[in-house]
């Protein structure tokens, strides 16, 4: 196994802070007695115990089960991956990543961390399927041949903004593909409990984590991985410890607040709570989904079908009166009547014309904002 660290992230590495080793080895009278009694510091950082349980159960059905020391606790998703940004790249390496993507991986891997994103082009080409690997693969060699260097590539699963998941064979072949060039994988797993049932999409591929995927023979495992909930996120790396220790080194600036910490873990505890909390989730989602695409198929505006998070990528370009009106314009004539969404060029969209809209909101603020929308366009 290697682990690969950036120069950067092997001297934060060696600043890892020692009262976490003694966090991480705390003495319990029948768990654990040879450990240490801690006296000294104020802090209560025990969500691990319950992020286990949950990372265990049958959500993301890890191959290897999770242990404490799988994971690093961050306040919130990008701040786990701004940990990566940190760990495994230096100044001007950069990672794959397909467009459209999530406008936020520019602030969590470029903004400090000075990490490119190399975007790679799909065109026609389905997001999830096996030829869209194959355009990673082109996008690399030839990112190496003008001497760039690739360290990563980094898939979001379920998708923002496309609202679809990997299927574990295509996670299996962008496992190989790393494994191939000796790239790390990162995937940021945040809706992985936001997948439910779609209309358009009754076979739709479902959710399956990284995790779950046993990697032997696929890539030298190292794998990252984040998951969310109330601004915590975690850094998840079953191979390489020294990453984990790396996002220690920085982990002062990183700690979610004891408050948050202290409603996650009672949320987590509580499974009745979970199991029907997100059994409520995936059905409202769905039923707002219904909605919005009925609305958006009687005003024949294009989108993009899905079965996961909360996001519709969506072409008004294809339903505005005069064909060459830009997307800043259409963003005008919305902002006129009060409604905002995203344009697409913020995820780097291909094509111009897309936009996206979050259906998960109550049925008043989905009508009112539909009908600003219709009301813009002259629909
Ligand atoms: C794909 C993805 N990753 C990360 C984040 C950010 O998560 P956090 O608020 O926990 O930093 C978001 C939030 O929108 C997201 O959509």
């Amino acid at each position: 196994m290697t682990t690969n660290l950036s120069l950067r992230g092997e001297g934060l590495a060696k600043q890892k802070p020692v009262f976490l080793d003694v966090l991480a080895n705390i003495w319990d009278p029948v768990l654990n007695p040879t450990g240490v009694v801690n006296l000294g510091l104020a802090e209560n950082t025990l969500m691990h115990t319950e992020l286990k349980q949950f990372m265990n159960s049958k959500q993301f059905s890890p191959h290897i089960p999770l242990h404490p020391s799988h994971v690093t606790v961050t306040s919130g998703v990008s701040n786990a991956l701004e940990c990566t940004a940190w760990g495994l790249f230096d100044e001007g390496d950069h990672l794959l990543v397909s467009r459209p993507y999530f406008n936020a991986f520019r602030t969590s891997f470029s903004t400090r961390a000075g990490v490119g994103l190399l975007e790679v082009k799909l065109g026609e080409i389905d997001a999830f399927s096996f030829a869209a690997v194959e355009h990673y693969e082109e996008a690399l060699l030839s990112a190496r041949k003008e001497g760039i260097t690739v360290k990563a590539l980094l898939l979001c699963s379920p998708h923002n903004p496309l609202g679809r998941c990997y299927s574990e064979d295509v996670l299996r072949e962008y496992m190989r593909l790393c494994g191939k060039y000796n790239l790390h994988l990162i995937s940021d797993e945040i809706y992985a409990l936001s997948v439910w049932e779609s209309p358009d999409l009754p076979e739709a591929t479902s959710f399956k984590s990284v995790l779950s995927i046993d990697t032997a023979g696929l890539m030298d495992q190292s794998m990252d991985f984040g998951a969310t909930g109330l601004r915590i996120g975690c850094l998840i790396s079953q191979s390489n410890q020294r990453l984990l220790e790396a996002a220690d080194g920085i982990s002062l600036l990183n700690f979610p607040s004891s408050a948050a910490d202290s409603v996650a873990t009672s949320l987590l505890a509580d499974d009745e709570f979970t199991t029907e909390y997100m059994r409520t989730n995936r059905l409202r989602l769905a039923e707002s989904y219904k909605f919005v695409t009925a609305f958006l198929k009687r005003h024949e505006i294009p989108y993009s079908q899905c079965n996961a998070t909360f996001f519709l990528w969506i072409r008004l370009g294809a339903v505005v009166k005069d064909p060459n009106t830009t997307d800043d314009e259409i963003l005008a004539k919305l902002r006129n009547l009060k409604v905002y969404i995203a344009a697409g060029y913020a995820y780097a969209s291909e094509e111009r014309g897309w936009f996206r809209l979050v259906f998960a909101h109550p049925r008043p603020v989905l009508e009112e904002g539909l009908q600003r929308i219709a009301q813009a366009l002259e629909l």
